[in-house]
């Protein structure tokens, strides 16, 4: 159990967000299938992502990291090489679902494996669309669960695929596939859902149609390395937002956090709920700098289309919510009980505790607002998100937090608690 920081008189400070982790992942995968080098600033040096270097080292390629950037030798499409052992990834459900598709085409067999949380997550997602193309993988025993097997095979075919999900990382998977396979592959998506792959590709030299939710692309493409500035993470900035707009007398500047249209859901729920929120564009067009101020908040609905705009900040907006007027209602969201935990029972059942009054429902929560918030004991279920914004909840209380699993924020977030700490002021 650790204590949590609670009673928080104001927040007040500057703080630079840490790298996106999607990004990070993605450029690490793509600098090793690319020619040449591959040089990285602004990397997230956190579990996840540490996870997604250890295992393309294991398959034999060349990553150097002198601290500050990080050098990818690309060994091409054809240069990676047979694991001796077992891939662990770790907490990184985006490292096993990317890798199953880059992996698929392979001429040589691997074991992807997980933490107790990792291996109970559904993989059928990516067996399905990368058997369709001719790959063997299997999960464990019989099950879609890790560790997924996979079996060399000789080429992939091409697919139309239309997707019964909205997910960044199955999509990914079947381009990094699609990238291997003979023919034109065709992914429609149900949603539009994070676009880095995508970009990411077409920043390498590779040639890929986005056309709304449909992405077409074609085996055999040769990228080239290139040089990768990772801006920070908004599902990192959103626990500081959040923070800044329910802690009373709160004034933040969030620096360098990453906008990308398919990211910033959050942004238009704080507007919608009357934040104070000023963003600020850097030249690079990729980051903004954000101003938060403590803000009077009014209930909202999120829904559709909006959720995967903001999918991973779900857990941090319920908190938001039990600090507005009114009954906030977040529908459409299942995808949350497949998260690195069921994000929706963790985040009514441990605010709950703390008196908020939250409801679950099959797809997502009504929140129930204007709570004041109480000390309890509560439980981050080993989930990074749920940790951190459950550190944020203790920020509003007058009683003690104690919180069980806090280190798994070191999963994306190695430094909250020491900025926690140096943006309260008591
Ligand atoms: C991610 C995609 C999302 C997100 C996860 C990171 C990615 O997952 O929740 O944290 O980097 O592609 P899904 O693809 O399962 O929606």
């Amino acid at each position: 159990m650790r204590p949590l920081i609670h009673h928080a008189k104001q927040l007040k400070g500057t703080l630079t967000i840490p790298g996106d982790k999607s990004i990070s992942h993605r450029s690490i995968m793509l600098g090793a299938i690319a020619e040449g080098k591959t040089r990285i600033t602004g990397f997230l040096r956190a579990e996840d992502c540490l996870s997604t270097i250890q295992v393309m080292r294991q398959l034999g390629a060349t990553i150097h990291d002198d601290g500050e950037k990080i050098v990818v030798e690309g060994k091409g499409m054809n240069g990676l090489t047979a694991p001796s052992e077992l891939l662990d990834v770790g907490n990184s459900g985006t490292t096993i679902r990317l890798l199953a598709g880059l992996l698929a085409g392979q001429p040589f067999k691997s074991v992807l494996a997980g933490d107790q949380y990792l291996n109970k997550r559904p993989m059928q997602r990516v067996i399905t669309p990368l058997s369709q193309m001719g790959a063997k993988l299997h999960g464990h025993e019989g099950t879609e669960l890790p560790p997924l097997t996979i079996e060399p095979v000789d080429h992939l075919q091409a697919i139309r695929y239309e997707m019964p999900v909205a997910s960044a990382q199955v999509k990914s998977a079947i381009i990094l596939a699609g990238l291997q396979a003979e023919g034109e592959t065709v992914v429609i998506e149900k949603e539009r859902s994070r676009n880095h792959t995508e970009e990411m590709l077409q920043q390498f030299g590779g040639q890929i149609d986005v056309n709304g939710k449909e992405i077409r692309l074609k085996g055999g493409q040769t990228l080239k390395g290139q040089t990768i500035e990772v801006p920070g993470d908004i599902s990192s900035a959103a626990f500081f937002l959040v923070a800044g707009l329910i802690v009373p007398n709160s004034d933040l500047l969030l620096k360098n956090v990453g906008i990308n249209e398919t990211r910033s859901g959050i942004i238009d729920v704080i507007k919608d709920m009357g934040g104070n929120i000023t963003i600020s564009m850097r030249p690079n067009g990729i980051s903004a700098d954000i101003r938060v101020q403590t803000s009077q908040l009014k209930a909202t609905t999120i829904n559709g289309e909006m959720i995967p705009r903001l999918i991973d900040e779900i857990p941090i907006i319920a908190l938001l919510a039990t600090q507005a007027e009114g009954d906030t209602v977040i529908e459409d969201a299942e995808e949350l009980k497949v998260k690195e935990t069921d994000r929706i029972h963790a985040v009514a059942s441990q605010l709950n505790k703390m008196n908020a009054h939250i409801n679950e429902t099959e797809d997502g929560m009504i929140i129930h607002g204007g709570s004041s918030l109480q000390g309890a004991e509560v439980d981050s279920f080993g989930d990074h998100r749920i940790g951190m914004m459950l550190q944020v909840a203790a920020l509003l209380t007058q009683s003690e937090v104690h919180m069980k699993d806090a280190d798994c924020v070191n999963i994306s977030y190695p430094t909250f608690f020491d900025e926690i700490a140096r943006l309260v002021q008591a």
